[in-house]
């Protein structure tokens, strides 16, 4: 029997929606049609769109200040070096940090995971120790461990999770012991969406002497992050997933860690003086920046902080967690749809991964896309999970801030018809 719109009725609040429509407005890829439907954009995880305001001031870069920075005396130097210094400043008020130069500027997460398990690890990880991450880790947050774990012979432990995607913190006493060095989990799953208690497993790490290393990507877009309360010693995100422009991340760290760590990456503009038989290193946050920058990116995505903070990260949060409800209602009336991850929206973002007992995940997508609806199929970046799900692949759709209930149900909708169209 196939599930008809019409028996889904679901009733929200709506007192403190965001206007998503308005929001959307701002967002010119989103006005288009795709296979002749109106685009609905549900891959946000995978990386959001960019409002007008980031458009424009990335070609207002290009147009009136582009040159390199840090280096020339001439005016558009000097603008150029301004705006990125100055985005450097956004950043660190954006996430709390009172000092930017514990902020670094890079690529994206995954630049800032490698940083640390390269800079710091080598330094400190030695045979027997031990690195803790989770079971839910992308391979972002797990790769550059298990080859540090190699290369040092330490071993690597794992926070297991529940049946509901959330971390099973039981044995945790067991698993993070004195012989920790490093704890590494993400702030929040791409896959289950859970948003991970980091506070109270960082506790516990440093009691033990371990440095925590939190991965942001899914939740700084998402929700309000002060690192200066969050309790971990690192703290990583990308620009992309929170309207920014790609190639720019953000690596957050202590200063009295990142103060004597050595580079990962040398080169150009990270130095202090150099000799044909020796090298000097720059302070931080220079130390960890070689070679020249997406600069115009770094501007550009100081004009998505902006977005973002007219909106207020809290009034963001309410409203994923409103249209989580929604969704999650909505997708677990569908006949044979499974969905991953909590089922509590205060304990997990917009993120929803789902399958159908009949229909591989690369087969919804396809459909979906013919609908006009973009989502992700496959393992997420994170094989190890999905393994422990018993999934090759899931299909997945993510919200952010200029999705509705209008979203949700067109989504609803495809997949029913989908279900009608294989039969099943
Ligand atoms: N990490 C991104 C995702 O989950 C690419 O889709």
């Amino acid at each position: 029997m196939h599930t008809r719109p019409e028996d889904i009725v679901i009733t929200s609040d709506n007192s403190s929606r965001l206007c998503a429509r308005t929001i959307k407005a701002d967002f010119p890829v989103l006005s288009q049609d795709i296979n002749g439907h109106k685009l609905v954009y549900l891959d946000n995880a995978a990386s959001s769109q960019k409002p007008q305001s980031v458009i424009d001031e990335l070609s207002r870069f290009y147009s009136e200040d582009n040159a390199n920075i840090h280096r020339g005396l001439h005016t558009l130097a000097e603008r150029s070096t301004n705006a990125y210094e100055s985005t450097r400043k956004r950043v660190a008020k954006f996430i709390g940090c009172q000092n930017p130069d514990e902020v670094i500027l890079n690529s994206g997460t995954t630049a800032g995971i490698n940083l640390i398990a390269y800079s710091w690890g080598e330094e400190h990880i030695n045979e027997g120790d031990e690195i803790v991450i989770t079971e839910m880790e992308h391979h972002a947050n797990l790769i550059p461990w298990v080859i540090l774990a190699k290369r040092k012979k330490a071993v690597l432990k794992r926070i297991p999770i529940t049946s509901d995607g959330r971390l099973n913190l039981d044995d945790i006493e067991n698993i993070i012991t004195d012989r920790t060095k490093i704890l590494a989990l993400s702030h929040m799953s791409n896959v289950l969406g859970t948003i991970n208690p980091v506070t109270e497993i960082a506790e516990i790490a440093h009691k033990h002497g371990a440095i925590v290393v939190a991965d942001g990507a899914q939740a700084v877009p998402h929700m309000p992050v002060d690192v200066s309360t969050l309790g971990v010693d690192f703290y990583t995100f990308s620009a992309h997933k929170m309207l920014g422009p790609t190639g720019v991340g953000v690596l957050w760290g202590k200063k009295e860690l990142l103060d004597k760590m050595q580079p990962f990456m040398t080169g150009g503009e990270m130095i202090r003086e150099v000799h044909f038989d020796k090298v000097t290193w720059a302070e931080i946050p220079h130390r960890f920046e070689p070679g020249t920058p997406n600069i115009a990116g770094v501007v550009g995505f100081a004009a998505a902080i902006d977005y973002l903070e007219n909106i207020g990260m809290d009034k963001i949060r309410q409203h994923e967690i409103e249209i989580t409800r929604y969704a999650l209602e909505k997708l677990s009336k569908i006949d044979k749809l499974d969905i991953q991850g909590p089922t509590e929206p205060d304990i997990r973002g917009a993120a929803i991964s789902f399958t159908d007992h009949n229909v591989h995940p690369h087969d919804i997508s396809t459909f979906l896309d013919s609908k006009g609806i973009a989502i992700r199929a496959g393992h997420h970046c994170a094989q190890p999970l999905l393994r422990i799900l018993g999934k090759v692949a899931t299909a997945r759709a993510s919200f952010y801030i200029y999705n509705d209930e209008a979203d949700v149900d067109a989504l609803v909708q495809a997949i029913i018809e989908m279900k009608k169209y294989f039969g099943v």
